[in-house]
């Protein structure tokens, strides 16, 4: 970050402000205004925070316009051809690529901690049958802060790294659990000779007599689909890990608070949200253009799921990765889904309609990413807890940001009070 030389002058009242303006890396500006409200009583006001920056982070670049992104300088491209979600998870949450060696002590790390303490085992029988598994994901991380120290290190890159691969390691076997759980079926051990993504299919997949054997072509796309998930920069839940860690709150507590913000239907649930529309439409066979004319209703509370960005208004790079990503895969593994055809067809009504294109609204990364993971065999219901697996890496990197910040300070925001005014207090009785 290079302070840049020119600077904002805000005038307000009769008085001239001069504020600083901050350049990051990749020249992107904004107006410093941690001195306004002292200098002048004023605040900003952003709801939803679509100019506000809450942060500087070294993590991830997103630029909404040309539709790119990089984790720690590399693009998503070239991440989801050349890197596994393992190697991916690494250079997020240490900056760096790994090497051999670091990435061995990292794969040995997550098998080390795959199984999950016995008592934890135990929390599951609370839950009533068809808990949605993202609450029992987020209750169980809170749970494995509980038989872990305290203590952590996050400065430290050798001692960060247990800690690290402990959490990534135990979110994958909670999250299987928490589904064979919600099918009231028993939890499968993990296997210790199984890497990360392979592990997970067999716990959520295998039977206690016959184990699951993994195709490639499905390993490969779950692994691809966890690297494309990793991180976003100040997106929703990430956001809610930054604020929660701000307090110096531990990283299961954080992570736990991440889950639940990434839950809903307009983040990370979205991709359940999508494969639901595109079902019902198929059921009821409305037409395309019908439905569309709906969504575009002024005051519609029926949205395009899987469309819309606030950040990108050109493309979703990792939608056009995903969308190719499925055709190959249905294509290989001989699937043939008619949902697929159904988001192809709606994609092409809604690009080819003003309403959209002038507002900018493209496919999301959560347009496809259902109907991947259908092929796979991820039932719908676990689609957000798989986007919570792979955005975790992202979650504690940003954790570790926040914490190893010397000058961070608590997040706390400001606003505009519009309520009453003092008002007398009135006896119950005397009340009308
Ligand atoms: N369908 C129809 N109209 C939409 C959609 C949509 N999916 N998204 C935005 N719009 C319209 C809004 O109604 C609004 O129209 P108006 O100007 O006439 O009032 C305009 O586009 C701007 O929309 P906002 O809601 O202000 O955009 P915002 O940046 O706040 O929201 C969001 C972004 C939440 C992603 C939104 O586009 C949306 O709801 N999309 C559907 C849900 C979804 O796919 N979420 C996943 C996002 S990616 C992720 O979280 C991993």
């Amino acid at each position: 970050m290079t302070d840049a030389t020119d600077q904002v002058t805000l005038s307000h009242d009769g008085q001239s402000y001069e504020l600083p303006v901050i350049v990051g890396s990749q020249d992107e500006r904004a107006v410093d205004i941690r001195k306004l409200r002292s200098a002048s009583g004023l605040i900003t006001l952003d709801d939803g925070y679509g100019n506000t920056g809450s942060c500087t982070s070294a993590v991830t670049y997103v630029d909404g316009e040309k539709g790119v992104l990089k984790y720690r300088g590399y693009t998503i491209e070239v991440l989801a051809t050349k890197s596994s979600f393992v190697e991916t998870a690494y250079l997020l949450i240490f900056g760096e690529l790994p090497t051999s060696s670091q990435l061995n002590e990292f794969r040995g790390l997550l098998t080390q901690h795959e199984f999950i303490h016995e008592d934890m085992r135990h929390h599951f029988d609370g839950f009533p049958p068809n808990s949605p598994p993202m609450a029992i994901l987020s209750a169980m991380i809170n749970a494995v802060g509980c038989f872990q120290p305290d203590f952590m290190q996050p400065e430290d890159d050798e001692h960060f790294m247990e800690p690290a691969a402990r959490l990534m390691s135990k979110i994958r076997t909670i999250a299987a659990a928490s589904y064979r759980k919600s099918i009231g079926k028993p939890m499968i051990y993990p296997r210790s000779k199984l890497r990360y993504t392979e592990n997970f299919l067999h716990m959520m997949f295998s039977k206690p007599y016959e184990p699951y054997e993994a195709d490639e072509t499905v390993v490969a796309a779950l692994d691809r689909l966890l690297i494309l998930h990793a991180d976003h920069e100040q997106n929703c839940s990430t956001s809610t890990v930054r604020m929660v860690a701000s307090s110096r709150a531990n990283l299961y507590a954080s992570v736990a608070a991440g889950v639940c913000a990434l839950w809903g239907p307009l983040h990370g649930g979205a991709n359940v949200a999508v494969i639901e529309m595109l079902s019902e439409l198929q059921q009821s066979g409305e037409p395309l253009e019908r439905f569309i004319a709906r969504v575009k209703k002024k005051g519609s509370s029926t949205r395009l799921m899987g469309f819309g960005h606030r950040v990108y208004k050109n493309f979703d790079p990792r939608a056009r990765i995903l969308k190719n990503a499925c055709h190959r895969m249905l294509d290989k593994l001989g699937v043939h889904d008619p949902l697929l055809e159904l988001a192809l067809r709606l994609e092409e009504v809604a690009l080819s309609d003003s309403y959209f294109v002038e507002r900018h609204l493209y496919p999301n990364v959560d347009y496809y990413s259902g109907i991947i993971m259908r092929a796979i065999g991820i039932p719908t219901n676990m689609f957000t807890v798989l986007f919570a697996i792979g955005r975790l890496p992202g979650w504690i990197a940003h954790w570790r940001e926040v914490h190893t910040n010397e000058n961070a300070r608590i997040d706390r925001p400001r606003q505009i009070y519009v309520g009453p005014n003092v008002r007398e207090y009135v006896p119950i009785d005397e009340r009308g």
